[in-house]
């Protein structure tokens, strides 16, 4: 029976993930979105669930699909959905890991009609939505929180801000710099940054094994 508690360690555990782009819409056919394809947060859906979490995995539009008895997918499609679904998931978890790609700005009015073509340009006004990871920062109390960062540039030191700013107990580093890393590939290369400032660099590997790591390394955290 202890075989089976430790293949099993986040059996009983709640673990709320988001996953995939926001599209923000200009008119009813339009939208604004991002080359996010999900697979990451997929991916953490599947290693949490094969290790017994219960998984809600709040996912932006996508092609991935994912059929496992652990896992509730709930699709959504903008940024202000996708913070009113984790909202509604956020008391009753005990670790959320916030991997999509939720787009910081929106239109700032959407066209009830589809927008008809006439001027040479064309402005759209954008304001911002809201950052769901902050907000979980700003209300946890039990949960471990986990953030991701995609940064281009000063990477380590705006993960760190990110880590720090929101509350975070954890912080996935994704550097577009690194090859094989980022958008719409199956490989990753990432760094973990604790609450205590630990940087733990990773090889480059399938976001498969990238969701494995991460998973042992919440494990870690947990029961340190
Ligand atoms: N995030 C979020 N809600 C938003 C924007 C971002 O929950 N409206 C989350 C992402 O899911 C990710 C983390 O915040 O876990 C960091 O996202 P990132 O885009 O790297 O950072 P931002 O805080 O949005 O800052 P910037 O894009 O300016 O670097
Ligand atoms: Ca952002």
């Amino acid at each position: 029976e202890a075989d089976i508690l430790d293949k099993l360690p986040l059996r009983g555990k709640k673990i709320l993930i988001t996953a995939g782009p926001t599209y923000e819409a200009i008119d009813p056919v339009r939208f604004i979105g991002n080359h996010s394809s999900g697979k990451m947060g997929f991916e953490i859906a599947k290693a949490a669930a094969n290790l017994g979490a219960e998984v809600i995995l709040v996912t932006g539009p996508t092609h991935e699909s994912v059929s496992h008895s652990l896992i509730n997918t709930v699709p959504v499609v903008s940024a202000q959905e996708m913070y009113d679904a984790v909202h509604n998931y956020f008391s009753s978890s005990d670790i959320a890991i916030m991997s999509a790609a939720v787009a910081d700005y929106r239109p700032k009015e959407i066209a009830n009609q589809k927008i008809k073509k006439a001027e040479s340009s064309f402005k759209v006004e954008l304001e911002k939505t809201k950052d769901i990871l902050k907000s979980l920062g700003e209300q946890k109390a039990h949960q471990f929180l986990v953030g991701f960062a995609l940064e281009t540039n000063n990477e380590l030191e705006h993960a760190k801000g990110k880590l720090k700013k929101k509350n975070l107990d954890l912080i996935v580093l994704n550097s577009l710099r690194d090859k094989g890393a980022g958008f719409g590939v199956s490989t990753n290369k990432v760094t973990f940054i604790t609450k205590s400032n630990e940087v733990i660099a990773n090889e480059l590997k399938s976001k498969a094994d990238v969701a494995k790591d991460l998973m042992q390394q919440i494990l870690k955290q947990i029961n340190a």
